[in-house]
């Protein structure tokens, strides 16, 4: 079986209810916000959160409607901060289609966002469950942090793989952690299960922006979005810090320089992606990925063998050997 078929064959049914709220949470009279969220949903994308929600809460008993709700939730929030993010970087495309803000305007796409982020809260409110909501709303301005936090990265002097790191936390990994501890909290309150589970969704989340930036180094329409976008917005992730780290190379970190200045020219860009190959930091990524996968399997390891196991340790491969 492929990794999608593993990682949906245990949740099937719930996967089937949590489309149906998803599609009804966004129902609304107004003309211009259903434009928006017909077009929407004309391509969803992976759902990779709202199956992490419904796998973690499958692993430590029984989906609930305060999982299914809470799994809406975390969509719904990061669907709208794709939609402002493609505003932040004035990207023009997202899940193989126009971005909101590209199909509307800025406008619209913040508004929009805005709504969505606001039907995420009410969803929440839903689950009737005081830490879910916690953890929700503390979410909600990690994310935001994260973003600050790599925009102002972006105008200093340093190339330093913490604070790439500290980023990628802030603004990936809280998201996946958010759904494994909400899945748990849906149904156990045991701390240190919630613990356990909110690990393995930092792991994961560390894995999958990895793996998101890993893309960028390639030309692939396949992905649904622009690559080869990273550097024109000023921002190095972690292959092209290794490479600038390891070898200290004068010239390469010049032109780093003004990629964060904004001020390289795409022939440098394509210059110091090709530095980057060259000197091991495509192969160091995906080592530093393999090492997170590592560390899921041991947390994953305490669990007796199960259709729930198999479909997480299937979601783990899917992150790292996906190709969209
Ligand atoms: C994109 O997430 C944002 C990142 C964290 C890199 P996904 O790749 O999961 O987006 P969709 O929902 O499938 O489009
Ligand atoms: C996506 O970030 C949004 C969040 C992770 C909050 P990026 O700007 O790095 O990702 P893409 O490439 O547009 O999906
Ligand atoms: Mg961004
Ligand atoms: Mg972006």
């Amino acid at each position: 079986m492929d990794y999608l078929s593993l990682i949906e064959s245990p949740i099937s049914t719930e996967l089937e209810e949590f489309k149906q709220l998803f599609g009804s949470s966004l129902a609304s009279s107004n003309p211009l916000l259903n434009q928006v969220t017909a077009h929407l949903r004309r391509r969803s994308g992976k759902m990779m959160r709202p199956m992490l929600v419904l796998l973690t809460a499958k692993l430590y008993g029984k989906v609930n409607q305060s999982t299914l709700h809470a799994a809406v939730a975390l969509e719904l929030l990061h669907t709208a901060s794709l939609v402002h993010d493609d505003v932040v970087d004035e990207s023009n495309e997202r899940r193989g289609q126009p971005s909101v803000n590209a199909a509307f305007n800025n406008k619209v796409a913040v508004l929009t966002g805005d709504y969505m982020l606001s039907t995420a809260l009410m969803q929440v409110g839903m689950t009737r469950n005081f830490e879910i909501f916690d953890v929700v709303s503390q979410l909600g301005q990690e994310l935001a942090d994260g973003e600050l936090l790599q925009l102002s990265n972006v105008s200093n002097m340093q190339f330093s793989i913490d604070t790439y790191f500290e980023i990628i936390r802030k603004k990936t990994a809280v998201l996946f952690e958010a759904c494994t501890k909400s899945g748990a909290l849906s149904v156990i309150s045991c701390d240190e299960m919630v613990e356990k589970a909110r690990k393995l969704g930092e792991y994961i989340g560390l894995c999958f922006q990895i793996k998101d930036d890993i893309f960028d180094y390639y030309d692939n329409s396949a992905i649904g979005k622009p690559t080869g976008n990273d550097m024109l917005e000023g921002k190095l992730t972690l292959p092209v810090l290794y490479a600038l780290n390891v070898t200290r190379d004068e010239e390469a970190a010049a032109i780093a320089m003004k990629v964060k200045n904004g001020a390289a020219t795409s022939d440098e860009i394509a210059r110091l992606v090709r530095f980057t190959k060259e000197n091991g930091g495509i192969e160091y990524a995906v080592k530093s990925m393999n090492s997170f996968r590592e560390r899921a399997h041991e947390l994953l390891k305490e669990f007796e063998e199960s259709s729930v196991k198999t479909a997480l340790l299937a979601y783990l491969d899917y992150v790292i050997d996906r190709t969209k």
